[in-house]
């Protein structure tokens, strides 16, 4: 059992700051999980005191059925990947690798067969006798990665491994560890792992579930798919996507016998299923959001079209991207600005309108969200039937 476990945690620096504030988490046995948010929201802060690096204030701290507020590092069970992967640099790899294990004492040949082990599930077994000046960066990460393995700890912590690589590394680096811990559970061994990083599409591609978290408190734990279709309030919403959502204040009216948005001089119709949870907020601002992939123009969102589902309106081209299969298009609507991707293949309109000239653009307005304007609460998560 190497299921962890946070009940109310806080932290307090000794400064008297405090960067964690109750904290209430349990990642799974065997669980991929990710911890994202932006810098200095504390996701290293939490992943020092799992790993026993930093004292905990407050609260109870569980690895399996153990508390180990006051265990040492060491007596945790744990291994952990940071961003600076300090190698012994006077070491060849596989002595790196095998370190740890010959000062816990191991015997040399059980020593010898998890490094080799390990050096074959990071493919890698060609780099055991260099120096680490002679390895490069994904290499040098991969040792480290390596190096964990070996201790077969029952979880895995990473602080950002990949952030000094490049995009294209960092790619197929990510692709690497997701698979080696998929391989390892299969294997039956325990692999828990909790993966810190700044980076959504990280978060979105790595984990199996995703913790986002804002100033030191959880914002929301969920699978990609329900983060990204349900987000719990307009910063999750805000934080997980690219381009971002577009996040609007906006007016709750009556329209046409249901509800509508008024941005400025514009007015989108919501689908009738809105009118349950907006129906007592009419004349009230809110925030509106929409992601730019559900902005299109009349032809690329027909698949869209149900009864009342899409709000075709005139924007303000402003500035087009192309990024080869699709068209980022910007546009001003109701006195803001918004961002729409569109497929190529129905951009023609996009790619001749000159800024300043007036497009024609279709939301699919059961794919919006409504936010509180104070709280930022997601009203509409319950309401939106195509997500
Ligand atoms: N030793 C410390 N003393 C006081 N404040 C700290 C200390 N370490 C980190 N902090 C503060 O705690 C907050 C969280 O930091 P950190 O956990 O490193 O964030 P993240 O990893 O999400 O970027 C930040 O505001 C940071 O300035
Ligand atoms: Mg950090």
């Amino acid at each position: 059992m190497a299921s962890v476990n946070l009940e109310k945690i806080v932290k307090t620096y000794p400064n008297g700051f405090e960067a964690v504030h109750g904290v209430d988490l349990e990642v799974r046995d065997g669980e991929f999980m990710v911890f994202v948010g932006p810098s200095g929201c504390s996701k290293s802060t939490i992943l020092r005191m799992i790993a026993g690096l930093e004292s905990i204030s407050g609260g109870e701290l569980k690895i399996g059925n153990t508390v180990v507020n006051n265990l040492r590092a060491k007596e945790r069970g744990i291994a952990m990947v940071f961003q600076n992967y300090a190698l012994y640099p006077h070491m060849k790899v596989y002595d790196n690798m095998a370190f740890g294990l010959k000062l816990a004492g191991l015997p040399k040949q059980e020593i010898h067969e998890r490094v080799t082990q390990a050096a074959q599930m990071l493919e890698m077994e060609h780099l055991l006798d260099r120096l680490p000046r002679q390895l490069s960066g994904g290499q040098a990460q991969r040792v480290a990665v390596g190096r964990c393995i070996v201790k077969r700890p029952e979880v895995f912590l990473f602080d950002e491994p990949l952030s000094n690589l490049d995009a294209k590394l960092r790619a197929s680096m990510r692709v690497r560890l997701t698979e080696l811990h998929r391989e390892l559970r299969e294997r039956g061994e325990p692999s828990t792992a909790i993966y810190v990083t700044h980076d959504q599409v990280e978060a979105m591609t790595m984990g199996e579930r995703i913790c986002v978290l804002k100033d030191g408190t959880i914002q929301q734990v969920d699978s990609p798919t329900t983060l990204y279709d349900r987000p719990v309030n307009a910063f999750v919403a805000g934080f997980i996507g690219s381009p971002e959502m577009n996040i609007r204040n906006a007016t709750v009216v009556a329209h046409d016998g249901g509800l509508g948005v008024e941005l400025g001089d514009t007015l989108l119709p919501l689908p009738a299923s809105f009118a349950d949870v907006l129906s007592n907020r009419v004349g009230q601002k809110v925030q509106f959001g929409i992601r730019p992939e559900h902005i299109g123009t009349p032809q690329s969102v027909l698949g869209a079209a149900q009864h009342g589902n899409l709000a075709t309106v005139k924007g303000t081209f402003r500035l087009r991207e192309h990024m080869g299969n699709e068209v980022y298009t910007y546009f001003e609507l109701g006195g803001h600005e918004f961002a729409a991707r569109i497929p190529t293949d129905f951009a023609g309109e996009i790619d001749r309108a000159e800024r300043g000239q007036p497009i024609e653009l279709s939301f699919i307005m059961g794919k919006a969200h409504i936010f509180d304007l104070d709280t930022g609460l997601n009203l509409t998560v319950a309401a939106n039937p195509l997500s």
